[in-house]
Formats: structure tokens, C-alpha cells, sequence
């Protein structure tokens, strides 16, 4: 089974609608220079003032745009609240859901991302679900536990399996930090999470994409995709330069 390689950047609250666009200029004047392979997936997700604009300027070179996060439902009075069809409409095509800094800062529960993940679908985007432990958690020896409840939340509230989900696993300790896990234990916790996912959904396990996050960066990208269960990574800090972002982009393999 060939799984297409995946590389998301995540722009967190960083770059205005000008900075957004004149990072998709630089890239596109690249690509077009010296295109990356062509086997692999590249999305960004800058914030949402920037979407709609980023989404028109990135299909010349086939990147595609996600947003950060969406609310559940399709319209209503929900004053602040952005739906999964709004940002589709918008030009999105993936969205993060349950990224660990929203669990933190805004509470989001694994009800909650779950809830996101089916209405994400609904609404014809791609989900990519954010999984991690945190640093009290590795240390307790939970990982496991932790990624099966978590991955757990989204497959209890699926009624049928859906073959294009996407989860990235983040241990929350290494976002931001410069503090990555070593390449074959993250990929133990990829495995486990298409295990999970093959248990509940037998096939859609094996073209679940898995991506790693959490300081990834040129440098280190590549021992990442080596590993048989990692198909990709989402990429916060680093991607914000467009010169290491298309480095990632062109790494062989
Ligand atoms: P980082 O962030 O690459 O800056 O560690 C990753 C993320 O939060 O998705």
C-alpha cells in the first residue's frame, strides 16, 4: 500500500494577509523555477484572514490550504464562529482539529474534537486530528493510553469509516521546543495509532495517512519519513521561512 507523502505547515497566529502573500509569492516563483516531486501532498495553514487569498494564489503550484481549526454545524447564530463550510467555500480543502494548543487554551475535549472531525468531513474537508501526550504523561509511561483515547474519541463518534483521515502525532513537549523524539519511537506511536484505526475500520487503517509534528525541520524531516508508519509532518516554526519550507518540500523519498 503506497500512501502519498504529506507535508502541512501550521502558521499558528503568525503572519499578516501581506507576510501570507508575499510568502506565497516566494514560493511559487521557486516551484516554478525547480518544482518539488510530485508524489507528495503540501499543504499550509496560515491564519484565516489570510485563507481565502492564499487558497487563490497556491493552486498555480498545486499547494493546497488548510485552516487552524473550525466550529461544528454549518451556519446560526453563533457570533465568532467559523463552520466547516464556510472555510470550504473559502477555498480550504484540510483543516487541523484538536491541535494540542487548542486543547489547552480553549478547552477543546476529546468529545469536542471529535465532534469537529465529523462535521469537518461533512462539510468536504480533510481532517487532520492532532494527538499527543504531554510531558507528565510520557514520563508516567501513558503514551499508548493516551494516543488510544484520544484516536478513540474521533472512531467512537464516526458512524463509517472514512479512508482520507489524517492524524498527526504531536507530543506536546516537543512543539516549539527544538526537542523531537527519536524518529523509530514516533513511529511506534504511528503504528499504534493505525492499528487503532484497523481495528475499527479494517482497510481505511492502511491508507490512513500518519504524520509526525513537533520541531521538525529540514534537517531532520528525512529520519521522519523513513520510518514505515510516518507518511508526512506538520510543520509549525519552521515552515514559516519559505526556503526551509521548500527545502522540506524537495527532501528526496
Ligand atoms: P513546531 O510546531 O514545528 O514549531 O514544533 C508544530 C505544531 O505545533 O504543529
Amino acid at each position: 500500500m503506497t500512501r502519498r507523502r504529506l507535508l502541512a505547515a501550521n502558521w499558528k497566529m503568525y503572519k499578516t494577509v501581506g507576510e501570507s502573500l508575499a510568502w506565497a509569492r516566494e514560493l511559487c516563483r521557486q516551484a516554478e523555477a525547480e518544482p518539488w516531486p510530485a508524489d507528495r501532498d503540501v499543504v499550509v495553514c496560515p491564519t484565516l484572514p489570510a485563507l481565502a487569498g492564499l487558497a487563490q494564489r497556491l493552486t498555480a503550484v498545486h499547494v493546497a490550504v488548510g485552516a487552524q481549526n473550525l466550529d461544528p454545524g454549518r451556519e446560526g447564530a453563533l457570533t465568532g464562529a467559523v463552520s466547516g463550510y464556510l472555510l470550504r467555500e473559502a477555498g480550504a480543502r484540510y483543516v487541523l482539529v484538536g491541535h494540542s494548543e487548542r486543547r489547552r487554551h480553549f478547552g477543546e475535549t476529546d468529545l469536542m474534537v471529535a465532534d469537529k472531525v465529523e462535521s469537518a468531513i461533512a462539510a468536504g474537508l480533510i481532517p487532520i486530528v492532532c494527538v499527543g501526550e504531554t510531558a507528565a504523561e510520557r514520563e508516567r509511561g501513558d503514551t499508548e493510553a493516551v494516543i488510544h483515547r484520544q484516536v478513540g474519541a474521533v472512531l467512537g463518534q464516526l458512524a463509517t469509516p472514512y479512508a482520507a483521515l489524517v492524524v498527526a502525532y504531536e507530543p506536546v513537549w516537543a512543539i516549539g521546543s527544538g526537542q523531537a523524539p527519536h524518529p523509530a519511537e514516533a513511529n511506534e506511536v504511528a503504528a499504534a495509532v493505525r492499528r487503532d484505526v484497523t481495528e475499527a475500520w479494517g482497510d481505511a487503517g492502511r491508507t490512513l495517512r500518519v504524520l509526525y509534528g513537533g520541531s521538525v525541520n529540514a534537517g531532520n524531516l528525512g529520519a521522519f519519513w523513513a520510518e514505515p508508519d510516518i507518511d508526512g509532518a506538520l510543520v509549525g516554526g519552521a515552515s514559516l521561512d519559505v526556503r526551509q519550507f521548500l527545502a522540506m518540500a524537495r527532501l528526496p523519498g
